[in-house]
């Protein structure tokens, strides 16, 4: 949560700050800003909303600089306003920061530096970092801010991405990282940082990624990494970065979500590509092999993820258990890290993250590896925290996901669990031939599928109109598609405020069914599968109190046609990869119910892309 981007060298820093806040707007959009040394003098601009009204409001100003930084904020601490925005000074006026993360002993901080006569402006975390930062650095005889840095975050409990400058020091930013990302980009005579690397991606490709605790000194010609405890020099780790520029971009959709949403035949590709044998169709997953012994012996495997990435983990445990008849437990992450759960050494624990920073789960893979459990990830974002802090894993390769609610993240986690589920039975020999080559086909004729199922999606639009001034919405489903009956209730409330709620379709009777009436749009999801007679029957209930059903339904499901009011087809598949159609129709959906309501699609209110904080 909220974005990082600052620029040292010889171009001008701002536009290169605008653009990169762009690019990092999913990650936080209440307020923006940004400091620049212009003529000497450290100016900070900084405004309430967008970047685009940070744009607005410097367009009047000098904004020429050689050095900046930038940050666009979802308020932790303090109300999203122009004061409690970001970049914050310290109150003697000598540094200049913006912070990512939270500061957890900020109150304890703060009382100390009041009784040192320290006044502050605003409510936030970030502007008691900036003066303990000047505190240390005065008392220490205005020496080095480096030093100061330093000496501050020995007393700092919480996360940061922090980025310092420091009027006595002008040709000079220093970086630091805790539990929340930052990258450095290497240019000629110059650095990039950012949150992620979508910012630096068209300047270099050569990045190192900060680790807990690493404190980077720049200036346009030096590079110095060290740590907060240690004066010592270490070595950076310099990566490449594969990402296109053009992954960041439109490509003409309207919004990223819908773009994302039509990417899905590629990106599902993308995840088997090389990892199913062409001709003996056999998985395999490189990632994993040093570790697969240790995975077959496991007694039962635990998924731990956070929204949309733990729907894809329901639909795992499903995979799992019936295929390779391992025990499997799916967790919220934000309940397991704090319940005291039973962790094994025989255990293995799965972590399931898009963004692969997503503190609960973080906090969760520390603490299972505390406990001797073998820790596995399925991330998207390469080189992300969870994918360095897990024993082992699989990337999902859907490629960068910008709009915040998430869309081909969860079909690529989805199709990656299905070969790991395919893996594993054949390990465990659980599997008949025939069902896992049935199993494999499908999957792979999934990218052609789903394209017949985008080229309906004028009918979805029509659909959506009808029900788009509804103010609740039921979703149901049964077996592998009630986890796609959460997520589609979950896609439409993030983007449209309507509130809906997914159920398996057997618990409708338990409480939900008392909701129902002809006001209520009822989504069922009703694809030819082993459940399909049992939710019929949950539709002639639906119907009997005159609900509105909404049907995704296979393909020539003349019954379901002639029985609902609107339906919404899929080709015929293998029911176990009929998630990955079936929810393609619902992403559509409350795609169009979003646009016709007037709602921000791409950046949904009080919503982040990368959940950092707990
Ligand atoms: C919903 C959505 C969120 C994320 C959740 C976990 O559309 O995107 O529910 O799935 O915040 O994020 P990751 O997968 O990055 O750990």
């Amino acid at each position: 949560m909220c974005g990082i981007v600052a620029y040292i060298g010889t171009k001008n820093a701002y536009p290169i700050l605008i653009k990169g806040l762009k690019r990092l707007e999913y990650r936080g959009y209440d307020s923006a800003g940004v400091a620049l040394k212009v003529n000497g003098n450290t100016e900070i601009y900084k405004k309430k909303g967008k970047v685009s009204e940070l744009e607005n409001f410097c367009a009047d100003k000098n904004t020429f600089s050689n050095i900046g930084i930038a940050h666009t904020r979802w308020a932790t601490h303090g109300e999203p306003n122009d004061i409690n925005a970001h970049p914050h000074r310290s109150m003697k006026g000598h540094f200049t920061i913006i912070h990512n993360g939270i500061i957890e002993n900020y109150e304890r901080l703060k009382k100390d530096l009041a009784a040192k006569n320290y006044s502050f402006y605003g409510e936030t975390d970030s502007e008691i970092l900036a003066n303990l930062i000047e505190y240390m650095y005065v008392e220490d005889g205005m020496r080095s801010a480096e030093v100061a840095v330093r000496m501050a975050l020995t007393r700092v409990v919480g996360a940061y991405g922090l980025v310092v400058m420091c009027n006595n020091e002008p040709n000079k930013l220093i970086a630091a990282r805790k539990s929340s990302p930052l990258a450095i980009g290497l240019g000629e005579g110059e650095y990039y940082l950012a949150s992620d690397a979508t910012p630096i991606v068209e300047y270099t490709r050569n990045v190192v990624y900060l680790n807990d605790s690493d404190v980077a000194i720049l200036t346009p010609d030096s590079f110095t990494l060290k740590t907060v405890q240690k004066d010592e020099e270490i070595t950076p780790d310099v990566q490449r970065i594969e990402m296109s520029v053009g992954e960041l971009e439109k490509n003409g959709f309207d919004h990223f979500m819908l773009k994302e949403i039509f990417d899905q035949p590629r990106t599902i590709a993308d995840s088997f590509r090389g990892r199913i044998h062409p001709e003996t169709k056999e998985v395999f997953l490189g990632g994993l092999n040093e570790v697969m012994p240790r995975i077959a012996e496991a007694k039962r495997i635990i998924i731990i993820a956070c929204g949309t990435s733990w729907h894809a983990a329901l639909i795992g445990e499903y995979l799992v258990e019936e295929y390779a008849q391992v025990p499997v437990e799916v967790e919220y992450a934000s309940e397991y890290r704090y319940r005291r759960p039973i962790i094994r050494e025989d255990d293995v624990v799965l972590a399931i993250s898009q963004s692969g920073e997503t503190a609960d789960t973080l906090a969760a893979i520390r603490l299972a590896k505390e406990k001797g459990a073998l820790v596995l990830g399925i991330c998207n974002v390469v080189g992300s925290s969870i994918a360095r802090e897990t024993h082992a894993g699989i990337y999902t390769h859907a490629g960068v996901e910008i709009g915040v609610a998430s869309t081909k993240a969860f079909t690529a986690q989805v199709t990656v669990l299905t070969l790991l589920a395919m893996r594993l039975a054949r390990v465990h020999k659980a599997i008949s031939d025939e069902r896992y080559y049935n199993v494999i086909n499908d999957l792979m004729a999934i990218p052609d599928k789903i394209n017949l199922v985008l080229e309906k999606h004028e009918q979805i639009k029509q659909i959506a109109e009808k029900y788009k001034d509804n103010d609740n919405a039921l979703y149901l489903g049964r077996g592998y598609l009630f986890p796609v009956a959460l997520e589609g209730a979950l896609k439409l409330k993030e983007i449209s405020y309507i509130h809906a709620e997914g159920y398996a379709a057997g618990e409708m009777k338990h409480g939900p069914i008392a909701l129902v009436d002809s006001n209520i749009p009822v989504v069922v999801v009703a694809a030819k599968d082993r459940y399909y007679e049992k939710v019929v029957s949950n539709i002639q209930e639906v119907k009997a109190r005159k609900g509105n059903i909404i049907a995704v339904v296979t393909e020539g499901d003349s019954l379901l046609r002639d029985m609902v009011e609107d339906i919404m087809e899929i080709p015929k598949s293998d029911e176990v990869v009929t998630p990955l159609l079936a929810v393609v129709p619902l992403q559509l959906f409350a795609y169009y119910i979003s646009v016709s309501r007037g709602c921000d699609v791409d950046q949904p209110r009080n919503l982040a892309k990368s959940v950092t904080v707990e």
